[in-house]
């Protein structure tokens, strides 16, 4: 596999956790394998450096952002990969490009804005200029100054463009990766590639963003959009309101590779049973008498015709897609650092809504949005396991519901099986 950018890997065994050494035995995998995470898996800074050069350097497909986020020759966006800044843009064959956001001289960041429109991306350092697509096509002073100065003779322009990254898209999402040889974006989704046809069905169009700084480490979030077990449970306003529930049809879809997975329910679609009420009665979601002063919250319309009132769509290593109602977003997981990440949200509808049908999208971001009723306790159990493990080193989690295996137990929402597959692909990219 050719990963250019995949050579400080550290090497495994030396410890230098957060909080002072851990004893090596304790930086040994649990015998259950994917059955378990060890708690220092969460804070080292050694684990951490490695997972910036195995993983989001390594042989993953990142998602950037939607392609109508660049919708123009000349247009650009600024986001990371991990931790190395990376910019998208439109260039004049009409396609999306990426690239490494440092200079070829020196490193520094070449494209300092969020967003906007340029004929060419300019280095303010010493004014080397590249073109959207990140050949070099100007270096200041190249011939020096007088007979004095300048470049070497033999410097040649085509050898010191931006690093470019492969890009692909699907449904107007662009994703892009620093590892050549990886198989194309589709073959790479399999079957979750579905769960993305399914919402995204036409043009998109941008509707807002926030950023969410979480208090805990990346991993901790992507385990919780793959956890179909506790959406029911955590969030009371999904049961108590009827939006999602156990006793909803509903399932869950992995790849073949185990690495994505979606899962979904169907409102009102309640099927009672014993062991449900059984249950049902120790759920803090279990509670009738709560109502809403304005219920318009709740108003929602089955626009792809299938009755999924929720679908949370997930990819290795750091994306999410959700259809909440009529919310619609992707969120982006960046690690900054071992113990905080942010999580961005783009929140979309498409190019041919209604102005009544964005509303009812924006209105529902207070539900499904980073501080919504339901998606603002996701954030919050992070930070709570983040206090609980403190330095990590000792513990490990339990992740044994619906079976112990990666496959097998049907496709039911009660099951920690994308989260078995997430830390076998873990270990499988970490060699752990
Ligand atoms: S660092 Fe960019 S031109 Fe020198
Ligand atoms: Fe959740």
């Amino acid at each position: 596999m050719n990963c250019p950018l995949s050579d400080t890997v550290p090497p495994t065994s030396p410890a230098s956790p957060v909080s002072g050494p851990l004893p090596v035995a304790a930086r040994r995998w649990p015998a259950e394998g994917f059955r378990r995470a060890p708690y220092w898996v969460y804070s080292d800074s050694d684990i951490y450096a490695r997972e910036q050069a195995a993983i989001f350097r390594g042989a993953s497909w990142h998602y950037l952002g939607l392609e109508v986020e660049v919708p123009e020759v000349g247009s650009f966006k600024s986001t990371y990969i991990g931790e190395l800044p990376v910019i998208m843009t439109r260039a004049d064959d009409g396609a999306v490009h990426a690239m490494l956001n440092r200079c070829a001289h020196r490193g520094n960041l070449v494209c300092r804005e969020a967003f906007g429109r340029a004929d060419k991306l300019n280095c303010v350092y010493h004014a080397w200029n590249y073109n959207l697509k990140g050949d070099l096509t100007f270096a200041a002073f190249r011939h020096g100054l007088r007979g004095e100065g300048g470049l070497p003779k033999d410097f040649q322009y085509a050898e010191h463009g931006l690093r470019k990254l492969r890009v692909a898209t699907i449904c107007g999402l662009v994703f892009a990766t620093f590892d050549d040889q990886m198989p194309a974006l589709e073959d790479w989704l399999g079957e979750v590639g579905d769960g993305i046809r399914r919402v995204c069905r036409g043009p998109l169009k941008v509707l807002g963003y926030d950023t969410q700084r979480i208090h805990a480490n990346w991993k901790a979030y992507h385990e919780n959009p793959r956890d179909s077990y506790h959406a029911n449970i955590l969030h009371t306003f999904y049961g108590t309101f009827g939006l999602s529930r156990q006793s909803q049809e509903s399932g869950m879809v992995l790849d073949r590779s185990g690495r994505h997975v979606y899962f979904y329910t169907k409102a009102n679609t309640d099927r009672d049973s014993a062991d449900y009420q059984a249950t049902a009665s120790a759920l803090r979601s279990h509670n009738d008498a709560l109502t809403l002063e304005d219920p318009s919250i709740l108003t929602w319309r089955d626009e792809f015709g299938d009755g999924i009132s929720v679908q949370i769509l997930t990819t290795y290593p750091s994306f999410v897609l959700h259809q909440i109602a009529n919310s619609l977003a992707t969120r982006q997981l960046l690690p900054k650092g071992p113990g905080q990440c942010d999580l961005v949200w783009t929140y979309f509808g498409f190019a041919d809504d209604d102005e009544e049908t964005t509303r009812m999208r924006l209105v529902q971001a207070n539900l499904a949005g980073s501080a919504g009723m339901v998606s603002v306790e996701d954030a919050a159990v992070c930070e709570m396991i983040r206090r609980a493990v403190g330095d990590g080193a000792t513990g490990e989690s339990f992740i044994e519901m619906g079976g112990r295996d990666l496959d097998g137990g049907g496709n039911t929402k009660l099951s920690e099986r994308a989260i078995r597959n997430f830390w076998h692909a873990y270990r499988q990219d970490m060699g752990l």
